[in-house]
């Protein structure tokens, strides 16, 4: 087991904490001027993916000294040790192989790869046999439709490749049911008939309140339909680790995918989590996503530091949040077919990095996880994108771009693709005071009238931002984007010394949920001594509504 540490307590933390105190006076557009080999030295291509990091918020001197601070965080020992199997998610006693969900072969751990491999095989029969139209439902309908029930991991990672795979959809439709607002699956059901849906129960723990109380939903609406108990094992697959709860809830084990306690929710879109997406694209179409992935896997494991995708990415991650103060970070899909990305990087992000404590237990002392956020381009420009150019915050973007679309509409694409480097440079570039004012003058208007607005329009600029782009949204450059965000997530935990496998923090709330919710399901005046005031009076309001 390879030994943690703490940021500060790296070697090259301190030359870092100089470097960034001298960054002041440099500026991105400066540094792209006057190194004339910037623009191709800070590019990197991988897995059907290229970095352009040369917006970064960083000189060659800082850059050397981030790959510094990687060594000293022995990065390549733990990505080994990963790889291995090694317990490296400490608090459960647990290895993270998510990469072994997604390798072609695997003479390492021969015993749980035949495990994978023979999951895959099962995946792939129900994949071929929905899609071939072979299985019928209840009345001898045919299945048309596949609902989901999941969330979180068992929802977000599928949720978002099937709809970024959109041009690559079978004949069979994928919906997907998360929230435990009755809205959502009603509003899921309403268009889909019970003869021809199956469900598909999508849990590692099978113990999700909400994925539970769709599930009962799911069931009534089938019974409701004429269906009988027997008749409802036609109608429901499990994904789970807990074949027992799955057998108790009545999906017979036939119906019954595993998923192992070495696959963190976060990072099991690869598994049979993705059933539904290999489903809706079909299995050549997601053995593609895992080739991506995989292609990605052995580009982060052999790449030397300085062209490793993952780890710059997780460089520049610390080097705003630890050494100039970005609270945030922003992921820009200018893509419509991968509007979901951000809401998938926040669980895989913020539920791994989201830590206070380090491995063995130490409280920190210094930031780690950042809040991530962002939106599909070029919605953001006309919502967000102000306070990015002209908000007193740090906010580093990652522009995710594919450079061709699938849609044929070649000029309004252009469109698209002009919108994103624009924002990059402008991001960059911003706009002086004193150039507005010219800007002005040169509209036309009056000199008194130009003084007084240039300073509302004047730019900071310096804003750093990377533009990740790829010559087209595939299975396969799917697979390696969210792959290399996979990495830089594992990478900057190690950095930080912290355990990006483990979730605590989400335990109590879970408690807590349970007690209210006991105590709105009992009598009217049951209030709780050890409830607060202010949870006691929101419940009697809610009362209030359902007397
Ligand atoms: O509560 C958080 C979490 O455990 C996530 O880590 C996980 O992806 C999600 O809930 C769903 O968990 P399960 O797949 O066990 O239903």
């Amino acid at each position: 087991m390879t030994t943690n540490h703490l940021l500060t307590q790296l070697p090259s933390y301190n030359a870092l904490v100089n470097l960034s105190e001298n960054l002041a006076s440099q500026s991105i557009s400066k540094m792209l001027d006057s190194d004339p080999d910037r623009a191709e030295d800070f590019v990197v291509s991988a897995a059907g993916l290229t970095l352009d990091y040369s917006k970064a918020l960083l000189d060659r001197p800082t850059r050397d000294a981030l790959l510094e601070l990687a060594a000293d965080s022995q990065w390549q020992a733990k990505v080994q040790a990963m790889r291995n199997g090694e317990a490296i998610n400490a608090t459960e006693n647990r290895a993270a192989l998510h990469t072994l969900l997604r390798a072609s072969s695997d003479n390492e751990l021969p015993d749980l790869y035949a495990q994978v491999s023979d999951t895959r095989s099962v995946m792939k029969q129900w994949a071929n046999r929905i899609n071939d139209g072979q299985l019928v439902g209840f009345s001898g309908q045919t299945i048309t439709d596949v609902v989901n029930i999941g969330i979180g991991g068992s929802d977000l990672g599928p949720r978002l490749v099937t709809e970024a795979l959109t041009p690559f959809h079978s004949n069979v439709s994928c919906h997907y049911v998360a929230n435990v607002d009755p809205a959502d699956i009603q509003e899921t059901l309403l268009d889909l008939s019970p003869t021809s849906t199956l469900f598909i129960i999508c849990s590692k723990s099978f113990r999700t309140e909400e994925t539970l109380s769709n599930g009962l939903a799911a069931k009534s609406w089938l019974m409701s339909a004429g269906a009988s108990t027997e008749d409802l094992k036609k109608h429901f697959l499990a994904i789970t680790t807990n074949l027992e709860a799955a057998a108790q809830f009545g999906v017979p084990a036939a119906n019954c995918l595993p998923i192992w306690d070495w696959v963190g929710g976060r990072y099991s879109v690869w598994s049979a989590v993705g059933l539904s997406t290999a489903i809706a694209v079909g299995w050549d179409n997601f053995s593609q996503f895992l080739r991506g992935a995989e292609e990605m896997d052995q580009h982060f494991q052999s790449a030397p530091a300085e062209k490793n995708l993952p780890l710059l990415l997780s460089l520049m991650e610390v080097w705003y949040c630890n050494f100039l103060g970005a609270d945030n970070h922003v992921v820009l899909p200018y893509s419509q077919h991968l509007q979901k990305l951000p809401d998938f990087l926040q669980q895989l992000t913020m539920e791994s990095n989201g830590k206070s404590v380090a491995v063995d237990g130490t409280p920190l002392n210094y930031d780690t996880g950042p809040v991530l956020w962002g939106a599909a381009g070029t919605m953001g420009q006309h919502s967000f994108h102000q306070l990015l150019h002209q908000g007193t915050r740090l906010c580093p973007v990652d522009f995710i771009l594919p450079l061709t679309t699938h849609t044929g509409m070649l000029g309004q694409h252009r469109m698209l693709v002009a919108n994103c480097l624009a924002q990059s440079r402008t991001l960059m570039m911003g706009r002086s005071a004193k150039e507005a004012e010219q800007a002005l003058l040169g509209r036309g208007m009056n000199k008194q009238e130009a003084e007084k607005l240039a300073s509302h329009l004047a730019m900071p600029g310096n804003r750093p931002n990377n533009v990740i782009t790829m010559d087209t949204l595939s299975p396969s450059t799917l697979g390696s984007l969210l792959a290399l965000y996979e990495h830089r997530t594992f990478c900057s935990a190690m950095m930080w010394g912290i355990n990006p496998f483990d979730q605590w923090g989400v335990a109590l709330g879970k408690e807590i949920g349970a007690e209210v919710l006991n105590l709105m399901s009992d009598g009217p005046s049951s209030k709780s001594e050890n409830m607060d005031a202010s949870t006691n009076r929101l419940i009697e309001s809610w009362r209030r509504t359902v007397r």
